[in-house]
């Protein structure tokens, strides 16, 4: 369902574990929320190279690495670490009331994060 802002709520804080991901959909598309910090971060839970589920990948830091091949994304631009792969879409997060929402229209916003 879309909220506020194009919002859509598809998960409980409290789901996400520190330092791992949970696989969502939101409006058609799988997601994997991360935690990192405490912060919760979006990408489409579909690898670049041949669409495994980055959800189920190795999470170092803010970087996953897919569990197939290797490829790695940061969760928060989800862009590879040096440029060297296609990046997957990263979506903005809000967390408000202990619940999770992610705005699936809304990944261009976030382009410019390095
Ligand atoms: S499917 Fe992710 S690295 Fe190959």
């Amino acid at each position: 369902m879309k909220g506020e802002g194009g919002y859509a709520r598809v998960a409980s804080a409290a789901e996400v574990p520190e330092g791992g991901a949970l696989a969502v959909e939101a409006g058609g598309i799988a997601v994997a929320l991360f935690k990192v910090g405490g912060r919760i971060y979006a990408i489409e839970d579909r690898c670049a190279h041949q669409f495994a589920p980055l959800s189920r990948g190795r999470l170092c830091g803010a970087i996953v690495e897919c569990a197939l091949h290797g490829w790695r994304f940061h969760v928060r631009t989800g862009r590879p670490p040096a440029g060297e792969f296609p990046r997957v879409r990263a979506f903005p997060v809000r967390v408000e009331g202990g619940a999770v929402y992610v705005a699936i229209g809304g990944s261009s916003s976030i382009d410019s994060i390095k």
